[in-house]
């Protein structure tokens, strides 16, 4: 008779093996994703799998119950030891008996995807760069004197096809103790770069050895710094954080930053250490949040802009202070973590960075590539991630444009009279009555708008504070849309308004958003500075926008992606009203979050993701906003609310 046929689901991959051929061992020779560490030694679990009996027409097979061997065991100790749950099997032990249907749960696959919230874009593949593999390694031999690294190194070959293996010296330290605590059977944990070379020994024990293995993905902008701690084996993100970045008190913004390295001997250095003590302090934060030991934490990647990238590597910034911004290297960088004097991590972690594009578009405008690929779409997809310095990329699959803008820090709540970060206790969302000119609210944290009821008492415990971004964008938009503001930015007075919420303030007037002071809070105005600050900030970004049309020759785009940790609260009507954007349909204006996090997340859980954007930022085209005479006409017109020359047919309607 033939041999049994053995199908896997949800793969669909189908074979026939004969009887006694271990489920793993057929899995591995149809090439189906399923996962491993102890190489089948019945120890690590990683290989369970499900199999279903009962008659499946659609495969043409019926499982009987004795489809798959009884226990042995080995598996019988699993189970009795650390439970296995109802109707799994370890693929390793068990053994094809008879036809059978094989389910392989996703937390058995290597490839597993992971569960994103952002329910429009890519899911992320799991295959990291590190990983565990049990080894059992020969034991020296008077008449074969090889060193334990070259025994290891032939185990590995010899019991998981790695054909090379380079240790350093913190973990050579570690090898002979643990080979023969472990009686010569260790774990190894390795490192594979996605461009070759042999594999790297990043950590050793004696036998069988499942601590975890995490990660961080690290969105190192110029004014906050974000970390996300990643399990390696599944990639779920464990825990998030956030901090300032310290170097803001050399300077605001990246210029201020370069200058500053430019005129104080040792500036670029002072930088340089404020970054990676406040790197190591976030890696700190959440191991102690976690639990998790640090040590654990085999490796981070790192995405940022071009002068936080120099900074970062102690590369001094000022090329790219000064035309024609030459990069030290706009190559990815791999080196261990200690190079970075990130010393919170394993001894022997490494650190991966993506390329940059060119001297203003960095690794984060690669990450949100990486993330949003606009190098894959079929339409032509404006995609901008708002912070201090805007960056922009536009394109489909035939092309990819990318530059960067100056927006200053407004749109961040900085630079704004009663501007603040987002945090409870701030104006996040406005709208102003058209006839009435009375604003209403919210501020983060509360629910409900400021004129429902039960909203001071909700309030009472933050206070009104102030306005966030989101919330100054809403105000003046608001205030352009009921006449308070001109199509020049002017506010006008209470006579011209017909509301006394338009306060004298010298020459100039200030909108009322809101009077605290009789209860001792603050008086919260939108004045006629704030109004200045963000027609410069918005007007750069859309003049970033309009330069890239111009070099793709076109005058709209299909859709556009606010990406950015603040791009996620803007609402697209307010957006398109003040003109940050260029026209394009309400329901074709997308949030995509963070994603120059999401990005580095991506390049954290999959070497394949690596080698690819590595090759995309070949293929984009940088468009150099700083030494381009047209952006400044764009800038010029883009001051109105919302355009002095562009149309905005969507707005109208
Ligand atoms: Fe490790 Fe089966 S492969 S228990």
């Amino acid at each position: 008779p033939a041999d049994p046929l053995v199908i896997f689901t949800p793969s669909g991959k189908r074979g026939r093996f004969a009887k006694g051929t271990p489920v793993l061992t057929a899995a591995r020779q149809l090439g189906v994703d399923l996962d491993s560490v102890c190489g089948g030694r019945g120890i690590c679990s990683r290989c369970q799998i499900t199999p279903a009996f009962g008659d499946f027409p659609k495969h043409g097979v019926t499982v009987k119950p004795d489809a798959l061997s009884d226990w042995n065991a080995v598996e019988q100790r699993y189970k009795d030891k650390r439970g296995l749950i109802q109707g799994r099997r370890l693929g390793c032990q068990a053994t094809i008996q008879g036809d059978v249907v094989i389910d392989v749960p996703p937390e058995s696959q290597v490839h597993k995807q992971v569960v994103r919230k952002e329910a429009t874009v890519r899911a992320i593949v799991m295959d990291p760069a590190t990983r565990q593999y049990l080894v059992d390694v020969a034991e020296p031999d008077m008449h074969d004197p090889t060193g334990d690294l070259e025994r290891l190194k032939r185990a590995l070959c010899d019991q998981w096809q790695i054909d090379d293996l380079c240790a350093d010296l913190a973990v050579l330290a570690k090898l002979q103790p643990a080979l023969r605590k472990g009686n010569w059977q260790v774990t190894v944990t390795l490192f594979q770069d996605h461009r070759g070379g042999p594999a790297q020994l990043l950590d050793i024990w004696p036998g069988f050895h499942d601590a975890g293995l995490y990660g961080l993905a690290i969105d190192l902008g110029s004014t906050t710094i974000a970390a996300h701690l990643c399990d390696l084996t599944d990639g779920q993100v464990l825990a998030s954080s956030g901090v300032m970045n310290p170097q803001i008190r050399f300077g605001e913004d990246l210029m201020s930053r370069v200058s500053y390295a430019m005129m104080n001997p040792g500036g670029a250095a002072d930088m340089t250490t404020a970054v990676r003590m406040a790197l190591n302090g976030l890696v700190q934060g959440l191991t102690t949040e976690t639990g998790i030991d640090p040590a654990l934490i085999y490796e981070a990647v790192l995405v940022c802009n071009p002068v936080m990238h120099h900074l970062a590597l102690g590369l001094d910034p000022v090329e790219l202070g000064q035309a024609p911004f030459a990069l030290a290297t706009s190559d990815s960088i791999a080196l261990p973590a200690t190079q970075l004097d990130l010393t919170t991590l394993n001894d022997s972690a490494r650190v991966y960075i993506l390329p940059c594009i060119a001297g203003h578009v960095g690794a984060d405008a690669a990450a949100v590539a990486l993330a949003e690929e606009p190098q894959k779409s079929e339409d032509l997809v404006l995609i901008v991630d708002v912070g201090t310095n805007a960056e922009l990329l536009l394109g489909n699959k035939t092309r990819v444009l990318a530059c960067s803008s100056p927006t200053g820090p407004a749109f961040e709540g900085a630079q704004i009279s009663s501007g603040q970060r987002a945090a409870p206790g701030a104006i996040e969302r406005v709208e102003i009555d058209p006839v009435t000119k009375t604003p209403r609210f919210r501020i983060i944290g509360i629910d409900i708008w400021s004129d429902d009821p039960g909203f001071a008492e909700a309030a009472a415990a933050t206070g009104i504070t102030g306005i966030c971004g989101s919330g100054i964008i809403e105000a003046v938009a608001e205030m352009r849309m009921a006449g308070i503001l001109d199509g020049s930015g002017l506010i006008g007075s209470a006579d011209q308004t017909g509301t006394p919420r338009c306060i004298a303030q010298g020459r100039t007037h200030a909108y009322t958003l809101w009077d605290g002071s009789p209860d001792g809070g603050p008086l919260i105005t939108v004045t006629q500075g704030d109004i200045r600050a963000i027609q410069l900030a918005k007007s750069a970004l859309y003049a970033g926008a309009r330069l890239l049309m111009d070099e793709m020759g076109v005058d709209k785009v299909d859709r556009v992606v606010l990406a950015g940790a603040f791009g996620a609260h803007i609402s697209p009507k307010h957006a398109m009203v003040l003109g940050m954007i260029p026209d394009v349909p309400l329901d074709k204006v997308q949030s995509a979050g963070n994603a120059a996090g999401t990005g580095a997340r991506i390049a954290l859980c999959n070497t394949a993701a690596r080698a690819e954007i590595e090759r995309v930022v070949h293929q984009i085209t940088k468009v150099e906003t700083a030494i381009e005479p047209r952006f400044q006409d764009h800038f010029v017109a883009a001051s109105a609310i919302p355009h002095a020359i562009d149309p905005f047919p969507e707005l109208a309607q």
